[in-house]
């Protein structure tokens, strides 16, 4: 059968313009145990982002697995109110699934059993954090260095688990010279994981440069259970040509939906084969965006919901002509009555500009320097000791203030 032509109005930047749409059959659903997820496409823990309200309206758009931000072992063991309100769900989420940041594995089990009971269809392990708090006291992406240590964490978390599927998700390493994610997949693999995603930099690298897809490709290569590419899935048809061109199982969307939550309803067309609709015009965006404060506020109450909210204004405007007059008014704003009017100074018949696709939202910027790990701790990498005080402490709100994967 020819490949699905691009349709000549195709909304997307050159270097998507002609890619084919997907044939019947050319992807399959993501397998996690006994979860089918359609289409192979997961939104990425992201703190202070993919909150209960978030994932709702990615729901709402589209399909496939979304996965909520990371959340304390600690905090959520010691009762945090906000790190269990940041875990919390509705009865219409389905699949639920919650991102575990943890160091000790007794912890991990407790917390993963604790969810399972709760009702939650996923769980998935974060093992990428690279902000310096966390790496220089042994936690986030210094601990893949230790493979031992790391098959504990995996072993304790897929035990505590049970039936429910249990991922975890990585980077590459801490930098060139100490590349960790072969050695992770086949831990992940050994312990039982259900699969392991691949954000395809090094902590190093924080969110510079372009993701190194060519590293999917030999994860996929090196392991049997599935891989989850991640890294710079900006435009839905970069999802498929992650998938075609790394051979991934799933792919994961990170800054891409910030502010675009129609991403996921665009991804579910491209992978039923049917060329996705223009996104909004700036008119449909404000009411997307008011749909979106309303959710915060009931979530989190109107002072911590507007509060929220600014950065997904910067983000909802990005790119639009007049926006960055209008930002500054933005992310002071404390009511919904204020973002509309702060939002009236734009032409709402402004179609959503190109260069919005690609536009960095939430991290880009520079890499850091030198990845700190605690003193000594590369001669001792055969040590399964968990970190003493990587984020072991209560931590309410640290999810929110670490931003990390
Ligand atoms: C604001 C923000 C918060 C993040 N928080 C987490 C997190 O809690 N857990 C995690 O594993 N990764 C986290 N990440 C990393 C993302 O999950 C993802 O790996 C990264 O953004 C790369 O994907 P992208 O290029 O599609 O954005 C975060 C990223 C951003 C931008």
């Amino acid at each position: 059968m020819p490949d699905a032509a691009p349709s000549p109005a195709r909304f997307a930047t050159p270097i998507n313009a002609s890619v084919p749409l997907a044939r019947p059959g050319e992807f399959r659903p993501l397998v996690l145990r006994d979860l089918a997820i359609w289409p192979p496409v997961v939104l990425a823990p992201m703190a202070g982002v993919t909150n209960y309200p978030f994932r709702a309206m990615c729901r709402e758009q589209g399909a496939g697995l979304y996965v909520s931000e990371m959340i304390t072992a600690r905090g959520y063991l010691n009762g945090n109110r906000l790190t269990h309100l940041l875990a919390s769900s509705r009865a219409d989420e389905t699949p639920r699934s919650v991102q575990i940041y943890g160091t000790e594995p007794k912890d991990v089990a407790e917390m993963a059993r604790a969810l399972v009971d709760q009702g939650v269809h996923h769980l998935d392990m974060n093992f990428g954090c690279p902000v310096p708090k966390v790496t220089r006291n042994g936690g986030g992406s210094a601990i893949p260095l230790k493979p031992k240590l790391l098959a504990r964490i995996v072993r304790a978390g897929v035990e505590g688990a049970g039936r429910v599927p249990f991922t975890i998700k990585v980077r590459m390493g801490i930098d060139d010279t100490l590349i960790t994610y072969l050695d992770a997949g086949r831990v992940a693999e050994e312990e039982g994981a259900a699969a392991i995603g691949l954000h395809s930099r090094t902590a190093a690298q924080l969110y510079s440069g372009e993701a190194r897809w060519d590293a999917i490709g030999r994860l996929k290569q090196h392991v049997s259970i599935p891989v989850l590419g991640n890294g710079d899935v900006w435009e839905c048809f970069d999802a498929l040509r992650m998938m075609r061109t790394t051979g991934c199982d799933a792919v994961i969307v990170g800054r891409g939906c910030l502010g675009r939550p129609w991403l996921f309803r665009e991804l579910a067309d491209v992978f039923d084969g049917r060329e996705p609709a223009p996104p909004p015009k700036l008119g449909a965006i404000v009411a997307i965006m008011t749909d979106h404060a309303r959710r915060l506020c009931e979530f989190f109450g109107p002072d911590t919901g507007m509060r929220q909210m600014r950065k997904w204004c910067a983000w909802y405007t990005k790119g639009f002509r007049g926006s960055s007059a209008v930002r500054e008014e933005l992310v002071r704003v404390t009511t919904i009555e204020a973002m509309l009017q702060a939002l009236a100074k734009l032409d709402v018949d402004e179609p959503f500009p190109l260069s919005g696709l690609r536009a960095h939202r939430g991290k880009a910027g520079r890499a850091q320097e030198k990845v700190a790990l605690p003193q000594g701790y590369l001669e001792h990498l055969d040590d399964d000791t968990p970190p003493c005080g990587a984020l072991a402490d209560d931590d309410s709100g640290l999810e929110d203030a670490l931003n990390g994967g």
